[in-house]
C-alpha cells in the first residue's frame, strides 16, 4: 500500500440474495458491485457518483465495516475492515442516510454525549470536544434544545457532529446533502471543507453535481456496479470540452419537430421536458453552428422562447459517461 493512500480498494465484488415469492420462494441474485478498483490518499475530498442502485451505498457500507464483500481486497488506514473492523472503527466514522442515529427526545449536546461514551471519549476532553463539535457546525446556541425541534439541515450537521465525536481520520457520509434547502446545503459543503482542511479524509456520494464539482478533489463515477470513470473535476470536464450545450424554451412545437431536432447528427444527447404546451431542451452538441439554424428551420410556426449556448458542466460529463455506457 502507498504510503499516500488511505483507501485502496481492489476488485471488490459484492452479491446481494433475496427470495422472492411467496409461495414457491426462488433466490435473486443482484450483482450490486463488480469488481471496483479505486484509491483514495490522504486528505482527498472524494465522491462517488452515479445513478440509482449504481452501487454507492454498497461500497460506502463496505468501506465503513458494515457489510463484507464477496471478493476483492479493501484497505483502509492499512487496515483490513472485515478482520480488523473494531480496531478500524476507532479511527473512521460514517454518516448513512439521513436523519436516523439521533436521540430525538435529547438534546444536541446530550445526543453527542451519548455518542462520546460509546467511542469511550474520555471525560477530561468529552466536554471541550463537545463544545468544539457543536461550534463547528454552528449550534452551539441551540446545544441544550431537544433535537425534535431541529429543522432538517440543523438535524444534518448535527449528524456531522456526531461523526466527529471520534476525530476520525475517514468520514464517509453516504448522500449527506439529500433534501436540503441551497442555504443549508452550502452550509454543510463550508463545514466538510473546514474539516477537511483540518486533514480529515472524505469520501462521499452525492447526486448534485454541482455539490461534487464545488467540493470533491476527485470524482468517480459508478454505473451499474462498475466504476466508468476518475479524474478531477477538471480533468473530467475536459472530455467534454468539444461538447456546447443548447438550452432551448419552444412554444407550440409538435412531437415529430422535437423527435426531429432529437436526431440531428451533431447531437450527442438530448434531454427533453414538456410542460402543457412548452417543451424545454437541452442538447450537447459539437457543432452549434449548423444545429441552431436546424432547430429555427425544423419549428416553423413554433415560438422560441428562449435559445441560449451554455458551456458545459460536470452534469454533462456525467450525462455522456453514464449515457454513453447504459446498455
Ligand atoms: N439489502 C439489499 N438486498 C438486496 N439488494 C440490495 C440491497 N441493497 C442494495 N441492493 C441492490 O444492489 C444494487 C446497488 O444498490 P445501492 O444501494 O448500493 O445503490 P446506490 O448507488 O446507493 O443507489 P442510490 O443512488 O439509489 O442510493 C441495487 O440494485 C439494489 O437494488
Ligand atoms: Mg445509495
Amino acid at each position: 500500500m502507498s504510503s499516500q493512500n488511505v483507501i485502496e480498494v481492489s476488485d471488490v465484488r459484492r452479491t446481494y440474495v433475496t427470495e422472492v415469492g411467496v409461495f414457491k420462494k426462488e433466490k435473486k441474485h443482484v450483482e450490486a458491485l463488480k469488481g471496483v478498483s479505486f484509491s483514495v490518499k490522504k486528505g482527498e475530498i472524494f465522491g462517488l457518483l452515479g445513478p440509482n442502485g449504481a452501487g454507492k451505498t454498497t461500497m460506502i457500507k463496505i468501506l465503513s465495516t458494515m457489510l463484507i464483500p464477496n471478493s476483492g481486497k479493501v484497505s483502509i488506514l492499512g487496515l483490513d475492515p472485515v478482520k480488523e473492523h473494531s480496531l478500524l472503527r476507532s479511527q473512521i466514522n460514517f454518516i448513512l442516510g439521513g436523519e436516523r442515529n439521533l436521540y430525538w427526545r435529547l438534546s444536541a449536546y446530550d445526543n453527542l454525549s451519548y455518542f462520546a461514551d460509546l467511542y469511550k471519549i474520555p471525560q477530561s476532553v468529552k466536554k471541550q470536544r463537545i463544545n468544539e463539535l457543536l461550534e463547528l457546525v454552528g449550534l452551539k446556541e441551540v446545544a441544550h434544545q431537544k433535537v425534535e425541534t431541529f429543522s432538517k439541515g440543523m438535524k444534518q450537521r448535527l449528524q456531522i457532529a456526531r461523526g466527529l465525536v471520534n476525530q476520525p481520520d475517514i468520514l464517509f457520509l453516504d448522500e449527506p446533502s439529500i433534501g436540503l434547502d441551497p442555504v443549508s446545503a452550502r452550509q454543510l459543503r463550508d463545514i466538510l471543507r473546514k474539516l477537511n482542511n483540518q486533514g480529515t479524509t472524505i469520501l462521499l456520494t452525492t447526486h448534485y453535481m454541482y455539490e461534487a464539482d464545488e467540493l470533491c478533489d476527485r470524482i468517480a463515477f459508478v454505473n451499474k456496479g462498475q466504476l466508468v470513470e476518475i479524474d478531477t473535476p477538471t480533468n473530467l470536464k475536459k472530455k467534454v470540452d468539444d461538447v456546447s450545450i443548447i438550452e432551448c424554451s419552444i412554444l407550440g412545437a409538435t412531437p415529430v419537430q422535437v423527435d426531429s431536432i432529437k436526431n440531428h447528427a451533431s447531437l450527442h444527447h438530448a434531454q427533453v421536458e414538456q410542460y402543457d404546451f412548452t417543451y424545454k431542451l437541452r442538447l450537447q452538441t459539437n457543432d452549434p453552428q449548423r444545429l441552431v439554424p436546424y432547430i429555427y428551420e425544423t419549428l416553423k410556426a413554433a415560438t422560441i422562447t428562449d435559445l441560449t449556448i451554455l458551456k458545459p458542466t460536470l452534469e454533462d460529463v456525467y450525462v455522456k459517461t453514464i449515457g454513453e455506457k447504459v446498455s
